[in-house]
C-alpha cells in the first residue's frame, strides 16, 4: 500500500475528461471541498473519446495523467466513463504509486450492487464504455444477482458539447434511444457518461418517475472525500481553493460550460500538451 502521507496537502485535485462532462464530477467534488484547489484538463483536441480506439484513449490517458503530475496534482480522477473503461487501469498501474487514482464507474458500481438486488437496471453511454463491458463486468464482480442492460447513445455528448440540451432536439434524440426494448423494465438507469448529468431533467421525465436516474458525480465526489481522509491529504485550512481549468484545443462552448457551473471564477487556459 503506498504511503501518500508526505504529499503536500495543499496541492490540487487534478480531474479530466475528453470536453465538458468532467465538469459535473469537478463541481460535485468542489460543492463537498470548497477549500481543495482543482485543476482540470479537457481534452477538446481529441473529443470524443467514446468514438476512439481503446488504445488512443489509454495513449491520451496516460499524457494527460503526466500533464497533471506536473502540475502537482496529489490525486487523479479520471472524470470520463470511457477513459475510465479504457485507461484506469494503466493510468493507476503508471501513477499509483505517486497518487491515488480515482474512477468514475467503480463508486456507482458499488452502489448498484447494494441497492438493486433481483432488478434489472439499464446503462446508457459511449459507444466505448458500451463495447468494453465494463458496467457489467464490475457489477457482476460483486453480485450475479443485479441484470444489467446497456445501450450506445454516441450522439448525446457532441450534443451536449455543443449546447444542444433542455430543448426539442435534445428531447427527440433521447427519447428515441431510450424508447428501446434493450431499457424495458428496469429500475434505475446509469448515466454512464458525465456528459449526461446535463440532460438528467430530460431523462427523468421520459420515465416520470418510474426509474431512478443516476448520476455517476455525487457518488465520485464522496469517494474522494473517503479517499483523501484515508491517505491522510485534506487541504489545511490556509488552502486558497485555486480553481484551474486547461483545454488542448480552445473553444468557446468549453468557456461558456465552465462558466455556467462555475461562475465568475473561472481561469481558463489552453495547454497544447499534443504538439
Ligand atoms: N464524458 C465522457 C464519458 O464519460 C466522454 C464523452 C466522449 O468524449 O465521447 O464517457
Amino acid at each position: 500500500m503506498p504511503d501518500f502521507s508526505f504529499m503536500p496537502k495543499n496541492s490540487p485535485i487534478g480531474i479530466f475528461d475528453s470536453g465538458i462532462g468532467g465538469l459535473t464530477v469537478a463541481k460535485a467534488i468542489h460543492d463537498l471541498l470548497p477549500n481543495e484547489s482543482l485543476v482540470y484538463f479537457g481534452d477538446t483536441a481529441h473529443l470524443p473519446y467514446g468514438d476512439k480506439s481503446a488504445a488512443s484513449v489509454r495513449k491520451f490517458s496516460l499524457r494527460i495523467a503526466r500533464f497533471l503530475l506536473e502540475n502537482d496534482c496529489k490525486m487523479i480522477v479520471i472524470a470520463c466513463n470511457t477513459a475510465s473503461a479504457r485507461g484506469a487501469r494503466a493510468v493507476a498501474k503508471w501513477v499509483g504509486k505517486e497518487v491515488p487514482v480515482i474512477n468514475v464507474i467503480d463508486p456507482i458500481a458499488q452502489h448498484v450492487a447494494q441497492h438493486f438486488h433481483g432488478q434489472k437496471i439499464g446503462v446508457i453511454a459511449t459507444k466505448g464504455t458500451v463495447n468494453s463491458r465494463v458496467y457489467p463486468r464490475r457489477i457482476h464482480a460483486i453480485t450475479r444477482d443485479v441484470e444489467v442492460s446497456t445501450r450506445a447513445t454516441p450522439l448525446l455528448a457532441p450534443m451536449i458539447e455543443e449546447g444542444f440540451f433542455n430543448n426539442n432536439i435534445s428531447k427527440a434524440v433521447i427519447h428515441s434511444y431510450l424508447d428501446n426494448p434493450s431499457l424495458m423494465d428496469i429500475k434505475g438507469l446509469i448515466l454512464g457518461c458525465t456528459h449526461y448529468p446535463l440532460i438528467k431533467r430530460e431523462v427523468s421525465a421520459f420515465y416520470k418517475g418510474s426509474v431512478d436516474v443516476m448520476d455517476s458525480s455525487l457518488f465520485v465526489a464522496g469517494e474522494v472525500v473517503r479517499t483523501l481522509d484515508e491517505k491522510g491529504l485534506r487541504c489545511q485550512s490556509d488552502c486558497e481553493g485555486k480553481l484551474s481549468f486547461y483545454v488542448s484545443d480552445f473553444t468557446d462552448s468549453f468557456r461558456q460550460s465552465a462558466g455556467l457551473f462555475f461562475g465568475e471564477r473561472i481561469d481558463l487556459q489552453e495547454a497544447r500538451i499534443w504538439d
